[in-house]
């Protein structure tokens, strides 16, 4: 069969990307243009100021990612572009970019889930073994899924408020560090001891999660003990939050070893950047012998070559979408 270029586009958030993915597994070329700095001022992202500067860079992204490939737009095969879920007025930039593309250069068009696109940067790395286990753990998901084949989805569970990385950037908050919360806690982390006590999350045997009632109780000690004069030591509540988020997290993936065969662990999402997760999803995955696959850093936060990887199922079953797409703050994997 002959090599499948697929150009993919991701700006649901404050990242504009673009990768060109062979065969939903080769980078070919890869750009991504993160607004972090420019968010950081204001303690999250900006909507407004996310899609205004979508707008500024797409373009020098497209020129950029074709610079750096081989394959001219020409022998691209396909546009695929995420559709959902994100900031509405992100998402439409690339969504009316990647349409643009494919009506002049008539190219069918993919319209890819972001959270599946999480779960396909797996790909990029080894072919996914199914029946797989997956676990995504982001900004705006906590859900443990079991997939029998390519975009076979069963949800098993999901987090029944907050997500953990929603917690992870409140917390980061509430200790005064800046956004993006995620990774700066884990710095913090790195230098302290669990050594404060934190509620368990979910002490059931489901596979949900909670995080709204940890975060609850890091905001009260916190306001609690300022209120008191007492010192807290930042770098001991960072630790002790993150130990406790993750355990959960690992538990109930534990859970889920112990109960269903699986072929495959894979991890997904911004959060999987995290160093302490990695290593205790390895020592589970160790114990139970099922390989774990964790996407390489640069591919677990928001980039178009995930986007790339989860196209390519959908160009085999020939699954494009014509001009009316449209973009969706909030979408399921699983659509009913
Ligand atoms: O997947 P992602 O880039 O965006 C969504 O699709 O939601 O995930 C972003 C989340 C943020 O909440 C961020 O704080 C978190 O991932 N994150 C981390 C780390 N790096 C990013 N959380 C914990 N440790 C990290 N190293
Ligand atoms: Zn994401």
């Amino acid at each position: 069969m002959k090599d499948i270029y697929i150009l993919a586009i991701e700006s649901s958030c404050d990242e504009t990307s673009m990768a060109i993915v062979k065969n939903g597994s080769t980078i070919e070329s890869f750009t991504v243009l993160t607004q972090m700095d420019t968010h950081a001022e204001f303690g999250g992202v900006v909507p407004e100021i996310a899609s205004r500067m979508h707008t500024e860079n797409i373009t020098l992204v497209l020129e950029d990612v074709l610079k750096k490939s081989n394959v001219t737009l020409k022998e691209i095969d396909a546009i695929a572009v995420t559709y959902a879920p994100g900031l509405l007025g992100s998402l439409l930039v690339g969504i009316e970019f990647a349409k643009t593309l494919s009506l002049v250069y008539k190219k069918p068009l993919i319209a890819v889930h972001h959270t599946i696109g999480h779960i396909y940067a797996n790909a990029l790395e080894q072919k996914l073994q199914f029946p797989l286990l997956a676990m995504v753990v982001s900004g705006g998901h906590t859900d443990l899924i079991l997939m029998e084949e390519d975009y076979k989805f069963k949800i098993l569970g999901s987090t029944l408020d907050d997500a953990i990385g929603e917690c992870y950037d409140k917390v980061a908050r509430i200790l005064g560090l800046k956004y993006p919360g995620g990774p700066n806690v884990e710095k913090m982390a790195l230098k302290g001891k669990p050594t404060y006590e934190m509620p368990k999350p979910v002490n059931d045997s489901s596979y949900n999660f909670s995080f709204s009632g940890l975060k609850s109780h890091i905001i009260n000690f916190v306001h609690n003990e300022h209120q008191r004069g007492h010192e807290i030591c930042k770098e001991d509540l960072a630790c002790s939050f993150q130990v406790t988020a993750i355990d959960e997290v690992v538990r109930k993936v534990e859970l889920a070893l112990k109960n269903i065969e699986v072929e495959q662990l894979i991890i997904a999402g911004g959060v999987a950047a995290s160093g302490y997760l990695r290593e205790e999803m390895k020592k589970v995955a160790d114990k139970y012998q099922v390989p774990v696959s964790i996407p390489d850093m640069k591919y677990c936060t928001d980039n178009a070559a995930m986007i790339g990887a989860a196209a390519y199922p959908l160009f085999l079953q020939n699954k494009f979408v014509d001009f009316t797409l449209n973009a969706k703050s909030q979408a399921p994997i699983v659509e009913k």
